[in-house]
């Protein structure tokens, strides 16, 4: 398997390495899109909308529009700024990395506010404050655990690479480190999206488990998952080819002479 990451070997001439290259994209644009449409659709038509604290039954439906959107599609496309724009200057992509990744970080702020408060604000049928209990199911301990992470690699990504910055030994130390936590903590965020799934349509999609027939809300929730799932190995995909990575420019080149002789050239800033 190591063969498919040495950028020695090809397969493909440079033309039809970039028509792949191409083709995959629109392929995990369609997902990422269809995947973020269906859970708005999921969530705005057949789970009643949107609502914030005024009521925290609909105030749910935020958690996991905003996740799928943050957390899967946003996330996504900023690791695949290093891919796309390979030919940019490096400050560009970089600082897009971090505006993408920032909004995530939002997006993800706004879902937990979101499913905290339909926990701790929920009313019993007479509106008696009934609080649920917080962090009871495997779902939220795996999503936490993918949110902390997150958190952890962007504080240290910020301080690293863009601000204040860290000499440059240090960042060639940091930054595979960086990489590698970044795509393990994109995958288990889809394995959470999935399982988060798992766990509202036991509670609330009763249509097949209960009267036996495939309706559309069982549907539309089911492809959420699929089209997550289909977008994240696309992105995985599309990051892990060496051929499709970013080169250095040729006056990068000459910026960071000192440094070039590194096998990575893109840790050095
Ligand atoms: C990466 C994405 C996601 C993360 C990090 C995440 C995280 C969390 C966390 C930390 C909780 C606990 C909240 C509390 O105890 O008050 C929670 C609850 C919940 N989430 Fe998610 N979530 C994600 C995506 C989703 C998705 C796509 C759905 C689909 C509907 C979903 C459905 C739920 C449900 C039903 C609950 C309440 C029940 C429970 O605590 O397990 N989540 N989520
Ligand atoms: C917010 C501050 C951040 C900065 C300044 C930053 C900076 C960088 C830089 C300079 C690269 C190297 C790109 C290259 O190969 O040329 C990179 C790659 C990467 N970063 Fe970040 N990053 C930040 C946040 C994050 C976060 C929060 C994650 C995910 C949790 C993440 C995940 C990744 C991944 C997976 C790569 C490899 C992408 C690839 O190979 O194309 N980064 N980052």
């Amino acid at each position: 398997m190591t063969i498919l990451f040495d950028p020695n070997f090809q397969l493909l001439r440079e033309d039809q390495s970039i028509r792949v290259f191409n083709i995959l994209l629109c392929i995990s644009q369609g997902c990422g899109v269809l995947a973020v449409l269906l859970v708005a659709i999921w969530m705005g038509s057949y789970e009643n909308g949107f609502a914030w604290s005024e009521d925290p039954s609909r105030e749910f439906n935020y958690h996991p529009t905003f996740m799928v959107m943050g957390m899967v599609f946003l996330y996504g496309e900023s690791l695949l700024v290093y891919r796309v724009f390979r030919n940019e200057r490096k400050k560009f992509t970089k600082t897009l990395h971090v505006v993408l990744h920032t909004m995530v970080l939002i997006f993800m702020v706004l879902a937990l506010k979101a499913v905290f408060d339909n926990h701790n604000l929920n009313r019993d049928e007479e509106g008696k404050p009934s609080p649920i209990v917080n962090m009871y199911s495997v779902h939220s301990w795996v999503g936490m655990t993918v949110v902390v992470l997150f958190w952890a690699n962007y504080i240290v990504g910020f301080i690293s690479f863009y601000f204040p910055g860290l000499p440059v030994p240090m960042r060639q130390l940091i930054m595979p480190f960086h990489q590698l936590a970044g795509l393990l903590i994109f995958m288990f965020a889809s394995v959470a999206v999935g399982m988060g799934i798992a766990e509202r349509a036991a509670w609330k999609n009763s249509c097949w488990t209960q009267h036996g027939e495939m309706c559309g809300k069982q549907l539309v929730s089911n492809f959420v998952g699929v089209f997550s799932f289909l977008y994240t190995i696309c992105v995985l995909l599309l990051v892990a080819n060496p051929r499709w990575r970013r080169q250095p420019l040729p006056e990068e080149e000459q910026l960071h002479h000192l440094t070039s002789s590194m096998s990575h050239h893109s840790m050095q800033d």
